[in-house]
């Protein structure tokens, strides 16, 4: 049985804190809320404790866990050495939703880091996030709390949907506010390179470390450089489709597939900005959902993962997904997902 425990993600109950710590130290699984996603959170440094995590979500044991720690003080006892720009990065963007690859210590079990010798790390800002690290005083493995392969998620009515009955705890504080993971910074490289676009922007890294590079598109043979990385992540179950191109071409692209879908009985659910929702009622679709930048890319990141629930259900047999027309910024971490949840079929829109 899954506990379900609420609590303010400004001021935390520590009683139900505690009691989350106490569960966490003993070898549970416990689910906290962070600012870009829920976690699902086990003792580092027990290596069972951490195999549960990787049979609770069907996560295979090749995808590396990032470790949370409350604050800097506790990197000691995860990373076996910090370069200097780990100072300059932790003043600026700790703590927050960066994580950081670095060499392991050796009190890290090699199921967190899947045998390697780099372990990722990172310093979540949630209230709720810290005062459970800073009781449980151990190092917390946790990936994100969604099944393998599935959308993360924002809310701990997500995090149920996919893991009631499999994990111990769940701390319910609320609407993750961000809603896009972390961004995934590797320093054992020279250069230093992003492996996963997050809320901590390509430009704010370099406004720190200048030499900081993006993760080369990588041809479909080469060498991954973070498992988690593969292009069939995040997918909804039905197939989504991404639409990328100026507006007026990629809504007519989309508006013509989806007569032709829909008329040859498909069930489809659509997800583009708000405006264009009525067009694709008329057009056949069985849900729209709106997912749009209109009210700006923080509140379509922050609305991302709940709307791609939203599409997916046994009812939908496609998705049809409006992308971003913009580059750059957080825009770099929603096309990354968007197209990892469209697992390659997406559709170049030009005129
Ligand atoms: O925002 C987040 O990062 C959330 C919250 C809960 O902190 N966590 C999260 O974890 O997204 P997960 O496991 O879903 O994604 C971790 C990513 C994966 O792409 C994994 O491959 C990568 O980090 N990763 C973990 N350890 C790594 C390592 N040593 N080297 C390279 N990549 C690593
Ligand atoms: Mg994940």
């Amino acid at each position: 049985m899954t506990i379900c425990l609420t609590l303010s993600p400004v001021a935390p109950d520590a009683a139900t804190i505690a009691r989350a710590a106490t569960c966490l130290r003993d070898g549970g699984l416990v689910a906290f809320p962070t600012e870009t996603v829920y976690g699902l959170g086990a003792h580092a440094c027990d290596a069972v404790a951490v195999r549960r995590i990787f049979e609770a979500k069907g996560r295979p044991a090749s995808d590396p866990l990032i470790v949370h720690v409350a604050d800097v003080a506790q990197l000691g006892a995860v990373a076996s050495h910090c370069p200097p720009e780990v100072a300059r990065l932790a003043e600026r963007f700790w703590p927050g939703p960066l994580t950081l690859v670095l060499p392991k210590g050796p009190s890290i079990p090699d199921d967190v880091t899947a045998g390697g010798p780099t372990v990722a790390v990172r310093i979540p800002a949630h209230l709720v996030a810290q005062a459970l690290l800073r009781a449980a005083g151990v190092p917390v493995a946790a990936p994100s709390a969604n099944l393998f392969s599935r959308p993360s998620p924002t809310c701990a009515g997500h995090v149920l949907h996919d893991l009631d009955g499999r994990i111990d705890m769940v701390l319910d504080g609320g609407d993750a506010s961000v809603g896009v993971e972390s961004t995934v910074l590797d320093l054992t490289t020279t250069p230093p390179c992003v492996l996963r676009p997050g809320a901590v922007t390509l430009e704010m890294l370099r406004e720190v470390l200048p030499a900081v590079v993006p993760r080369l598109a990588t041809a479909s043979d080469a060498p991954l450089p973070s498992p988690g990385l593969l292009d069939r992540h995040y997918s909804p179950r039905a197939p989504l489709s991404l639409y990328q191109g100026l507006a007026p071409t990629r809504r007519a692209a989309m508006l013509r597939d989806a007569v032709r879908l829909s008329t040859g009985g498909m069930r489809l659910a659509i997800l583009a900005p708000a405006a264009e929702l009525a067009a694709f009622d008329a057009a056949g679709a069985t849900r729209v959902v709106p997912l749009g930048p209109e009210q700006g890319l923080a509140v379509m990141a922050a609305a991302l993962y709940a709307a791609l629930r939203a599409a997916d259900s046994p009812e939908i047999d496609a998705i049809l997904a409006a992308g971003l027309e913009e580059t750059g910024g957080l825009a770099d971490a929603i096309r990354d997902r968007l197209r990892r949840a469209a697992a390659g079929r997406v559709l170049t829109c030009d005129s």
